[in-house]
């Protein structure tokens, strides 16, 4: 029998996965079995956000989420929480909170009512997801509107009042390069300064074969350390397809749906960018090794390439091969070259 990613890595950190609602509700039990035989961590890829799990003022669908704590706690897997404050996939009504008393009031029964619910079972939390543009700076969203960058703090104090013990993560895209790294380093400084309890950082890893460097990763990996927090890979997948705006000329306002052009390998991805992608994920997890005392959990977005959210964007019906095994739910080479590691 082969190795699994879990049990090789098992002294060095997590390994998860993000599980989609059918995969939470076993629909499949090919996958099923892959999803325990590799993974250790889990969390929800859509059903935990805002619009979901909180649809109408005061009225909470717990439903999935239920059936997702079960799915781990069964399976004696680590449960991170996805998430708390985020400008996107908010409910309809979340859009139209105009004033600071509502938001207040909107933040302290969001977090408090969905933190304490799974207080003692969630082992880590997304607090905040993607609050920096690529500057920096603080991205503009109902919640910055409303309460300025105080809503940041109070996320951050609302979340451990309602479960001490668990861990408190502030998680974005692209912040491992430079300027929007030093833009989460001020942030988690300021929510530290202001009272709140920071406990680590997710860096999403949605990249690229050629980007970004393996340098900046480690800079990465030593900066957030040096604040004393731990650092978590949350939503790792690489594409093998170019993206609108990486294309000289290209208007990313154009309308790219369906377009085959941007859909390089239709039917088959050839050998030789099967092994560049392997090649790839191993330089990555040699990194991760290196830093492993620093690094508490390294989770795939998706557990196979037929489901990846990556065939869907930022183009609809794409075909892509992002992840270490495809949509027959066979290991690719990315897979073999990981163990191959250990
Ligand atoms: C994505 C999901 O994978 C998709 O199914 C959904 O349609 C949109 O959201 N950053 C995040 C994740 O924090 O929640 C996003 O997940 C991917 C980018």
């Amino acid at each position: 029998e082969l190795a699994s990613l879990k049990n090789s890595y098992k002294n060095d950190f997590y390994i998860g996965t993000a599980l989609s609602a059918d995969q939470i509700e076993e629909k499949d039990e090919k996958v099923d079995s892959l999803i325990r035989k590799e993974f250790n961590a889990i969390t929800a890829e859509n059903i935990m956000k805002s619009m979901f799990v909180h649809p109408e003022k005061g009225k909470y669908d717990f439903a999935l989420t239920d059936k997702f704590i079960s799915y781990g706690k069964k399976n004696k897997m680590f449960i991170h929480g996805h998430t708390l404050i985020w400008h996107s996939q908010l409910a309809p009504w979340m859009e139209k909170i105009k004033d600071s008393t509502e938001m207040k009031a909107f933040m302290k029964d969001h977090i408090t009512t969905i933190v304490s619910k799974y207080k003692g079972k969630i082992d880590s939390w997304d607090v905040v997801n993607e609050a920096l543009n690529e500057d920096g700076t603080l991205r503009k969203s109902v919640f910055l509107n409303t309460l300025g960058e105080q809503y940041l703090i109070d996320a951050f104090k609302l979340a451990a009042a309602a479960d001490p013990k668990t861990d408190l993560y502030y998680n974005d895209y692209n912040n491992e390069e430079p300027a929007k790294r030093k833009g989460t380093i001020n942030l988690i400084k300021k929510i530290k300064e202001g009272g709140g309890k920071v406990d680590g950082v997710g860096i999403q890893a949605h990249w690229r074969l050629e980007s970004p460097s393996l340098e900046e990763i480690e800079t990465s990996i030593l900066e957030y350390s040096a604040l004393g927090i731990k650092v978590a890979f949350t939503e790792l997948d690489i594409t093998v397809l170019p993206n609108p705006w990486d294309l000289k000329g290209a208007d990313i306002n154009q309308n790219f749906e369906g377009s085959a052009k941007m859909n390089t390998y239709p039917e088959k991805l050839p050998d030789s960018v099967q092994e560049k992608l392997a090649q790839r994920y191993s330089d990555i997890f040699k990194l991760f090794l290196k830093h492993k005392d620093k690094i508490s959990r390294v989770t795939f977005w998706g557990v196979h390439d037929g489901q990846s959210w990556l065939n869907d964007w930022p183009i609809k019906g794409r075909t892509n091969y992002p992840l270490l095994f495809d949509k027959q739910l066979n290991p690719k080479k990315g897979f073999e070259a990981l163990i191959e590691l250990k």
